[in-house]
């Protein structure tokens, strides 16, 4: 055990976003304050009075661009702010293929002057936001965190260059704890159902796409591809519920809190659902029809990953609790009520 750091006020860039709203109710119900530093650029402004209505103490929203430094900077000194989750930033793969250049513009410089306003206030306690899709695909299943990485698209090698970064960081500064959260595949709502996931347009993830085939007239799901050597020819995932992935941020935040060094760590749940299995196991629970059609498979689709857990289980004491059963149903109750305040 190393010197204790006593973290109160946490600092959530792309705090108004899926992953990070969650994130603010998880820390809050753990007794923290939150900051949120978010250009609203992937998120609706109203997920503040919903936050609002869920959380204790409310999350300070700073609007703004995590490459303006001196806001970051000043968020951070205006407010106390002890460790940060460093959430903010582009996401979409298919996008990160048409636009490279502003998604390394993003990525990359928003990670750089946050970490340099944490240098500027003294602040080194550090979560960083990653993803699974670092790993080879030609990898053995499940993944574990020292499973070999290559990241084959814009996107993926944006978060690997990232986590390089932090690496160079660590070592020049060990005084610097960091956190590194590879996701699978974040599905599900709040209990609540008062936040959730926004998709713009058409959704292209499967939950939300599953969703949409549900209330859309005329607008079946497409299963891409039936062929996968699976059981069932259909891609295997790691769908993990979102308030589970929520946990994991807070479990990775404690353990900061008396351990020094830099670690990687998957957050999922350690079991691989096929797309046809989370469409039936939709149907099932929600007692509706989920249109679909057998399509082509999608471009850049890996047949089969999932996550080796015993690190966060280990290290974290963190494992994720809710099942298939309750990532559907949340989904979908979020679903219905996003539809009932239009
Ligand atoms: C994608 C991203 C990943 C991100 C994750 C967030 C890629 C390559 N990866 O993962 O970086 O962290 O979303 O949730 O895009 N599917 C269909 N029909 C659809 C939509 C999806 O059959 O309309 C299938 C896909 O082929 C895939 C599975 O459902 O096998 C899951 O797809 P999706 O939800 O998009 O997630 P990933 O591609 O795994």
């Amino acid at each position: 055990m190393n010197n204790c750091r006593p973290h109160k006020t946490i600092l959530v860039t792309g705090g108004a976003g899926y992953i990070g709203s969650h994130c603010c109710v998880a820390l809050d119900q753990a007794g923290y304050r939150t900051v949120i530093v978010d250009n609203l650029t992937n998120s609706r402004a109203d997920v503040f009075n919903r936050l609002a209505r869920l959380c204790d103490t409310p999350p300070i929203f700073v609007q703004g661009d995590c490459r303006d430094t001196g806001l970051v900077q000043k968020a951070i000194a205006d407010h106390g702010v002890d460790a940060v989750m460093h959430l903010a930033g582009l996401k979409a793969v298919a996008e990160s293929l048409q636009q490279p250049v502003a998604y390394y513009d993003n990525n990359l410089y928003s990670l750089l002057s946050v970490v340099q306003a944490m240098q500027q206030e003294g602040v080194d306690d550090l979560i960083f936001s990653s993803t699974a899709t670092v790993y080879s695909s030609s990898a053995p299943h499940p993944f574990s965190e020292d499973s070999p990485i290559a990241p084959e698209q814009p996107y993926a090698r944006s978060k690997w260059m990232m986590e390089q970064i932090l690496s160079d960081l660590h070592h020049a500064s060990p005084q610097w704890r960091i956190g590194i959260l590879r996701y699978f595949n974040p599905v599900g709502s709040h209990s609540s159902h008062l936040i959730g996931e926004y998709p713009i347009g058409i959704p292209n993830n499967l939950m939300p796409r599953i969703c949409f085939a549900v209330t859309q007239k005329n607008a079946p799901l497409t299963l891409f591809g039936n062929d996968y050597p699976t059981d069932d020819g259909t891609c295997v995932r790691d769908y993990i519920h979102i308030m589970d992935l929520a946990d994991g941020h807070v479990a990775a935040l404690q353990h900061l809190r008396t351990q020094s060094g830099m670690m990687a760590f998957n957050l999922g749940t350690g079991h691989g659902v096929s797309v046809l299995t989370l469409v039936k196991t939709f149907a099932a629970v929600n007692q509706c029809q989920v249109p679909y059609i057998v399509g082509e498979r999608r471009a850049g689709d890996m047949s089969a990953f999932w996550a080796d857990v015993r690190r966060a289980q280990e290290v974290l004491k963190w494992s994720a609790q809710r099942d298939l059963t309750q990532m559907c149903r949340d989904a979908w109750q979020w679903q219905q009520q996003l539809q009932s305040e239009d």
